[in-house]
């Protein structure tokens, strides 16, 4: 019995040390494929970065290349747009309605630099290359759905708008409440009692009115129902009081 234990444990760890070694080739490899002296325009390199962090990648497809909603057109199309074009775009999105069914462009003028919006310009102007590590964060599986949830929180980028811990506090001065609402604390959890009414409000958006407020998007039809549950499973975790 002990024998068998023992054996076991060497396996075990023969694996462990096999996969390290496997792993360490590789980013050897990767790392010789890429060239020292590849650099990228800081401009397009940081728009493709904001291109990730703000989500536009969740809604535009990865690079703009479209497929994730017959409502979400692709990008490379529209780079003979001017640069006033597309600012004015990404500030003040394309005219939601007062009851959207489906997505629409969000006003991100409140929540972009000019500096970023500028940054996104050049990269979609650039054709929207391929930047290295400007790449969406991993979503872990098999760890729960509160850490999947804590991850989709960022590749949703809602934590442009919602804050770190959902902590709210981005200025949206023209909204009644002056700020874009918390997802913790005693109101929210109050409001929000049902997982069903957190799905709701994340299908569905929330237009409170015309640019240059910011609204909630609607994000039905593209975040699928198992990571509208997840995103849920995070919320829970935050701070109820
Ligand atoms: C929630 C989904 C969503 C997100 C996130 C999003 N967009 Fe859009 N975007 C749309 C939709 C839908 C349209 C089509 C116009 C409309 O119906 O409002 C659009 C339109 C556009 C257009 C103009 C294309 C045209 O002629 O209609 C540009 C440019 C654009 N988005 C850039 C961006 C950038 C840059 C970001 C990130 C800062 C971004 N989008 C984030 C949904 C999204
Ligand atoms: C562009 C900014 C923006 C992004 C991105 C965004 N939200 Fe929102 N969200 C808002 C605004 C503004 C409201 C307030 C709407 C209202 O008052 O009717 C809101 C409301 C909500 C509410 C209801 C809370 C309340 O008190 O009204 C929930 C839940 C929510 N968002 C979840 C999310 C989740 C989850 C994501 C990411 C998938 C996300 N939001 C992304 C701006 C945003």
């Amino acid at each position: 019995m002990l024998v068998a234990i023992a054996f076991a444990v060497a396996a075990g760890l023969g694996g462990f040390f096999i996969g390290r070694a496997t792993k360490s080739t590789k980013t050897v490899a990767a790392a010789a494929t890429t060239p020292a002296s590849t650099t990228v325009d800081p401009h397009v390199a940081a728009g493709a970065h904001d291109f990730v962090n703000f989500a536009c990648a969740q809604c535009h497809g990865l690079d703009g290349k479209g497929h994730v909603s017959n409502f979400v057109p692709a990008l490379k199309a529209f780079s003979t747009l001017t640069a006033a074009q597309l600012s004015d775009i990404i500030n003040h999105g394309r005219g939601e309605s007062a009851n959207p069914t489906h997505p629409y462009m969000p006003v991100w003028g409140q929540v972009i630099s000019s500096t970023q919006v500028n940054d996104l310009v050049a990269y979609i102007h650039a054709g929207l290359p391929k930047v290295p590590t400007a790449t969406p964060v991993d979503v872990p599986s098999g760890q729960g759905a509160a850490v999947e949830g804590q991850a989709l929180y960022t590749l949703y980028g809602c934590v442009n708008c919602h804050g770190p811990n959902g902590l709210g506090g981005v200025p949206n001065p023209q909204s009644p409440d002056k700020t874009i609402p918390p997802l913790s604390g005693a109101d929210f959890f109050k409001q929000f009692n049902t997982d069903a009414k957190i799905i709701d409000v994340i299908k569905s958006g929330s237009v409170i009115g015309k640019a240059p407020i910011v609204s909630m998007p609607h994000w039905g039809g593209i975040i699928p129902a198992d990571r509208l549950n997840a995103l849920v499973a995070y919320i829970k975790t935050l701070k109820t009081g």
